[in-house]
């Protein structure tokens, strides 16, 4: 019987002789003594082995053992309070599973080295932590969406046509015509409002993003939600509930997770519903505000820049809606009480992380699409299937998307985008 790392920790087995195994994470020899690190993947566990307290194989295996070599080890459980966790093991038997070569990461090593060799960097206790945050995470969201009613769809990966402009489309060839990688779900979502009502997709985006920032990625986790007669103030309310929801649940089922991923759940604490709602216009003079300079003005999108200024002092998500029409996407429905500007939003996380979610309520009107398209240049024929909706029972209807790990960096308050994800694919890397 083995038992995991984390079950050792309790008085229950204080005195007790338990078998684990896992890895080794740390080594040190000392004369006769060896300290080592062991970890599995439920945590790590400090382990003290005495030359006289093993037999001679368990010995040579232990002093011969690298960091990362396989094992299986039994000891006695001991309450000591300099261990992490407060327990150790003291050895009595040691057995290597695979020595394997010595392992190529040690301290200090290059932020691209780690990129190289993001294969064996997953192990890292960082990486382990993060990779278990997402994953509640995207537990949360897909049971907040179970409980609301919502059905999950499985959509195309290929497509013929972006829905979010061609500068970041990815071409391919498709058995000898052309073909993109997705940009986004959300079109296929809207197909399913009309027999689902409410669906929602969680699936990768491609975006040929040819800039290098802290938050693009060239292929990221997408989660677009699309709901039959929302229209785009019930969107916004699910949006902040979702969020709350996410955070909240985090905040108190994870807390020590969170702090080893270096986030103080007691900031996390403060994420309640609502949120503050920015027009743009105001969103504007505020950032104008902020930077005591003419930064922005109509008609410009807000860059990273600009998000981060917004951001910085906030404690919550800030929504930021009715954009010009000109600058958004050409499926926004305007607002019939302020045209010129669409009924959408982005939500932009707070203290400078800037855009998690953007989402609006669609043109449900074929006339109303279909010369919006035309002032946009777009050629109907591409876009037949999806003007085809609108022409049997169309109903108003609205949808968002969420960029998982955008939201994972800014609830673990990472530097990077790319640690929210396992490879992550940037301009200048695909590699492992
Ligand atoms: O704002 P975006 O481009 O909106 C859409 O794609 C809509 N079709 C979504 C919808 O309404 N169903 O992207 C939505 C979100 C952004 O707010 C951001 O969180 C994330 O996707 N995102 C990225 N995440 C990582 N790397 C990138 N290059 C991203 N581009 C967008
Ligand atoms: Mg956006």
């Amino acid at each position: 019987m083995f038992s995991a790392i984390s079950e050792i920790f309790s008085e229950k087995l204080e005195g007790k002789e338990v078998t684990i195994r896992g890895w080794v994470h740390r080594h040190r020899i000392s004369g006769s003594m060896i300290f080592a690190v062991i970890r599995d993947a439920s945590g790590i566990i400090q382990a003290t082995i005495k030359k006289d307290k093993v037999d001679g194989k368990g010995w040579n295996d232990s002093s011969e053992a690298y960091v990362e070599s396989s094992i299986i080890v039994s000891g006695t459980v001991k309450k000591d309070e300099r261990a992490p966790g407060g327990y150790e093991l003291q050895v009595s038997r040691f057995e290597t599973v695979s020595r394997g070569e010595p392992f190529p990461i040690a301290k200090d090593l290059s932020e691209e080295f780690l990129l190289d060799v993001r294969h064996l960097w997953t192990r890292s206790q960082k990486l382990t932590n993060i990779m278990k945050a997402r994953h509640h995470i995207v537990n949360y969201l897909r049971g907040f969406f179970e409980k609301e009613g919502f059905w999950e769809i499985a959509p195309p990966i290929i497509t013929r046509s972006g829905c979010e402009g061609g500068s970041t489309l990815f071409e391919m060839d498709y058995f000898g015509s052309k073909a993109y990688l997705t940009q986004s779900s959300q079109m296929y979502a809207e197909v399913f409002v009309y027999s689902h009502e409410k669906v929602y997709v969680l699936a990768p985006s491609f975006r040929a993003e040819k800039s290098r920032t802290i938050r693009h990625l060239a292929e990221y986790w997408h989660l677009e939600p699309e709901m039959a007669w929302y229209d785009q103030k019930m969107n916004m309310e699910l949006q902040e509930q979702m969020v709350e929801q996410v955070v909240q649940n985090m905040v108190k089922h994870h807390p020590e997770l969170l702090k080893a991923c270096g986030r103080e759940p007691d900031d996390l604490a403060k994420v309640k519903v609502p949120f503050e709602r920015l027009d743009y216009e105001k969103a504007i003079a505020r950032v104008n505000d902020l930077s005591g300079t003419e930064k922005m003005k109509y008609g410009d999108d807000f860059g990273a820049d600009e998000e981060a200024l917004l951001t910085k002092s906030e404690t919550k998500p800030l929504f930021v809606h009715n954009f010009p029409k000109d600058i958004k996407a050409f499926y926004m429905r305007e607002d019939p009480k302020k045209p010129g500007t669409v009924l959408n939003n982005d939500l932009l996380a707070p203290a400078g992380h800037g855009e998690i979610i953007g989402g609006s309520e669609r043109i449900w009107k074929l006339d109303e699409l279909t010369s919006r398209m035309k002032e946009q240049k777009l050629d109907t024929k591409d876009y037949q299937w999806y003007v085809d909706l609108r022409r049997f029972g169309s109903v108003p209807h609205s949808g968002y998307g969420l960029g998982v790990e955008r939201l994972v960096k800014w609830i673990l308050n990472l530097d990077h985008i790319r640690d929210a994800i396992p490879f992550p694919r940037t301009i200048n890397r695909c590699y492992p």
